[in-house]
C-alpha cells in the first residue's frame, strides 16, 4: 500500500489549483463600511486609536460615500456624534440631528448607490453614556427606551435610510421598531438586528471615535450578553427573527465565530458579523510595529468569518480591501 494513503497536497500545488478549489471567496459585495459623522467640526478629524479613520463632517462624510460607492462596496453603516449630549438622548431623533442631517445628504447625492444602514441606538447621545434612559436609581429602563428607539427609528426612516439597525440590546427593540416603522409609513425599510451582541472589551476604540464615557465607570452588563453564553445568543437570534427582523447580526465577530456559525445554521435570513473596533485597531497597531502583515491578517481574518456563516461584514478594512480586491 503507497503511503501516504492520501495525497492533499496535489490540489494545494499552484495559485490557480487553490483558486479552484477554493469553498470560500471574499469579494467586495461581502463589506459594510461602518462610518462617523462629527457635528460641529469643519474638517474631518483623525481617531487615534483606530489609524485610518475618521470622524467626518458631512462633507467628507459624503466624498467617503462616494468613494465607497465607486470601489463597488454595497453598503455604510453610519454612526452620529452629536456636539451635546443629555439624558434621554434627544439628538438621536431630531429632525435636524446630526445623523439625520447626513444621511438625507448621503441618500439625496446617492440615491440607491449604496445601502445606507443607520445604527439605531441611544448611547452617542446620552450624556450617561448608556444605550437606553435610566430610572432614578440608574438602572436602564428598558421599555421607556424602546419608546424612544421608536422616534429614533422614524426619524431615520425618514431621512433616508434603507436599513436601521438597532444596537441597544433592549428586549422587543426590534417589534417596536418594526411596529413604529410600519405605522409610520415606513413598511419598506427593513431592520437588521444587532441580536447578539457581546459585553466586549474590543469595542472600546469605538468609544473613543464617538465620544462616550459611561458614567460611573459602568458597564454595559446588564443589557448586552455574557461572552459565556452562546445558548443564549440562539434565543436572541429567535425572538429577534419573530418579532420581524429581516437580518441579524453577530458581534464581535472573530471571539464568536462558533455562534456566527449556529446562527448561520438556525435562520434562513442573511446573517453578518461585525469586526468591531477593537479588532480592527489591535491588527493596525500590530502592523504600525511591523510585528505582522496587517492587510493580510485583515483578509485572514474576513475570509474566516466569511467560512463560519457570514453573509456580510461589517469591518473598518472594507475601503482598504475594496481597493486592494481592485475594486
Ligand atoms: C452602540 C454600539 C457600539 C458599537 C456599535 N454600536 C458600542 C457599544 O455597544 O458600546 C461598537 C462598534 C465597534 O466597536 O466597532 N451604539
Amino acid at each position: 500500500m503507497a503511503f501516504p494513503e492520501r495525497r492533499m497536497r496535489r490540489l494545494r500545488r499552484t495559485p490557480a489549483m487553490r483558486r479552484l478549489v477554493a469553498e470560500t471567496r471574499l469579494s467586495v459585495d461581502d463589506l459594510v463600511a461602518p462610518l462617523f459623522v462629527r457635528e460641529g467640526i469643519d474638517e474631518a478629524a483623525r481617531i487615534a486609536s483606530m489609524p485610518g479613520q475618521s470622524q467626518h463632517t458631512v462633507a467628507s462624510l459624503l466624498v467617503e460615500g462616494k468613494r465607497l460607492a465607486s470601489l463597488g462596496v454595497p453598503a455604510l453603516v453610519l454612526f452620529g456624534v452629536p456636539d451635546t449630549k443629555d439624558a434621554t438622548g434627544s439628538g438621536a431623533s431630531d429632525p435636524d440631528g446630526i445623523a439625520q442631517v447626513a444621511l438625507r445628504e448621503l441618500r439625496g447625492s446617492l440615491g440607491d448607490e449604496l445601502v445606507l444602514i443607520a445604527d439605531l441606538c441611544l448611547d452617542e447621545y446620552t450624556d450617561h453614556g448608556h444605550c437606553g434612559v435610566l430610572r432614578a436609581d440608574g438602572t436602564v429602563d428598558n421599555d421607556a427606551t424602546l419608546e424612544l428607539y421608536r422616534e429614533v427609528a422614524l426619524a431615520q426612516a425618514c431621512a433616508g435610510a434603507h436599513v436601521v439597525a438597532p444596537s441597544g440590546m433592549m428586549d422587543g427593540q426590534v417589534a417596536a421598531i418594526r411596529d413604529a416603522l410600519d405605522g409610520g409609513g415606513f413598511p419598506d425599510v427593513a431592520v437588521l438586528a444587532y441580536a447578539a451582541k457581546y459585553a466586549s472589551a474590543l469595542f472600546a476604540p469605538f468609544r473613543d471615535a464617538v465620544e462616550v464615557t459611561i458614567a460611573g465607570g459602568g458597564d454595559r452588563r446588564s443589557y448586552q450578553q455574557d461572552p459565556a453564553n452562546r445558548r443564549e445568543a440562539l434565543v436572541e437570534v429567535d425572538l429577534d427573527v419573530a418579532e420581524g427582523a429581516d437580518m441579524v447580526m453577530v458581534k464581535p465577530a472573530l471571539s464568536n465565530l462558533d455562534v456566527v456559525a449556529e446562527v448561520r445554521r438556525r435562520v434562513d435570513i442573511p446573517v453578518c458579523a461585525y469586526q468591531v473596533s477593537g479588532e480592527y485597531s489591535m491588527v493596525k497597531a500590530a502592523d504600525e510595529r511591523g510585528w505582522i502583515d496587517g492587510p493580510a491578517v485583515a483578509a485572514e481574518q474576513l475570509l474566516s468569518i466569511k467560512r463560519a456563516g457570514a453573509d456580510f461584514i461589517l469591518t473598518y478594512f472594507a475601503a482598504e480591501l475594496a481597493e486592494a480586491l481592485g475594486g
